[in-house]
C-alpha cells in the first residue's frame, strides 16, 4: 500500500473541549456542540493533584450520558493522578475513551490492559516537558496518542509550536496512528497541527468563544483533511 493510501485512512476530526464552557450547562452546552459539528467530545476531567485545578468526575460524566441524545463520543482526558482508578467508574458512566497521563503512573502497561478490559478506546497523553520516545513502547496497543500543546491545566493558554516536531516525527513513524493535539488550537494554529500529521483536534476556547461554532469547526476540519489527503 502506498503511503498516500495509508494516510488516508487517518480522518480528521474535531472534539471541542468543554473545559471553558458554562459548567452549570454542561448538557446544552454538549449539545450544541454536536450539532455545529462535532466529530466528539473532549471531557477534560482534572483531580487538583496531577494538575492545579478542578473540573468533574464521573458522576457529571454518567448524568450527561444520560442526558444528551445521539450518543456522541466521549473522550475523557484524564488529568489526574492514579489514573487506574478512574477507569471503571468512567466506563459506567459511559465514557469511550479513556487517555491517561503518562507522567501519572508508575505502570502505564497495567493501565493500557485494563482500559482495554473495559471495551474503552485507550489514549496516552504526555505534557509537553515530556519527550515523545517514552510512549514509542505502547504504540502497539494503544488507539490514540494525546501530544498536549499547553501546560495542562487551564483552557485559554498559548499554543506551543515547539511541540509539532514531536507530532511530526510520531506521524513519520506510525502513519496509521490516531494523532491528537490538546490546548491552544484554534483557526490560526490548526494549520501547524495539520501540516505537522496531527488528526484528532481538540479546541476549546477557540470554538467555545466563536460567534459561529460551526464555521469554526467546518474550518479546522477541512484544514485537517486537505493536510491528510495531501501527506
Ligand atoms: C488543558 C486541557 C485542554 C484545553 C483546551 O489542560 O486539557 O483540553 O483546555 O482548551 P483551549 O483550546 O482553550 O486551550
Ligand atoms: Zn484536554
Amino acid at each position: 500500500m502506498s503511503t498516500e493510501t495509508q494516510r488516508k485512512r487517518i480522518e480528521a476530526k474535531i472534539g471541542p473541549s468543554i473545559l471553558n464552557a458554562n459548567l452549570a450547562d454542561l448538557g446544552a452546552e454538549c449539545e450544541k456542540l454536536m450539532k455545529a459539528g462535532a466529530d466528539y467530545l473532549h471531557l477534560d476531567v482534572m483531580d487538583g493533584h496531577f494538575v492545579p485545578n478542578i473540573t468533574f468526575g464521573h458522576p457529571v460524566v454518567k448524568c450527561l450520558r444520560r442526558q444528551i441524545g445521539g450518543k456522541p463520543f466521549f473522550d475523557m482526558h484524564m488529568m489526574v493522578a492514579e489514573p487506574e482508578k478512574w477507569i471503571v467508574p468512567m466506563y459506567d458512566a459511559g465514557a469511550d475513551q479513556y487517555t491517561f497521563h503518562i507522567e501519572a503512573t508508575r505502570d502505564a502497561a497495567a493501565c493500557v490492559r485494563k482500559i482495554k478490559e473495559n471495551q474503552m478506546k485507550v489514549g496516552i497523553g504526555i505534557k509537553p516537558k515530556t519527550p515523545i520516545d517514552v510512549v514509542l513502547p505502547f504504540i502497539k496497543d494503544v488507539d490514540v496518542i494525546l501530544i498536549m500543546t499547553v501546560e495542562p491545566g487551564f483552557g485559554g493558554q498559548k499554543f506551543m509550536s515547539e511541540m509539532m516536531p514531536k507530532v511530526r516525527s510520531l506521524r513519520k513513524e506510525f502513519p496509521y496512528l490516531d494523532i491528537e493535539v490538546d490546548g491552544g488550537v484554534g483557526p490560526e494554529t490548526i494549520i501547524e497541527c495539520a501540516d505537522a500529521g496531527a488528526n484528532m483536534i481538540v479546541s476549546g476556547t477557540a470554538v467555545i468563544q466563536a460567534d459561529d461554532q460551526q464555521s469554526v469547526i467546518k474550518y479546522m476540519k477541512d484544514t485537517v483533511h486537505a493536510a491528510i489527503n495531501k501527506q
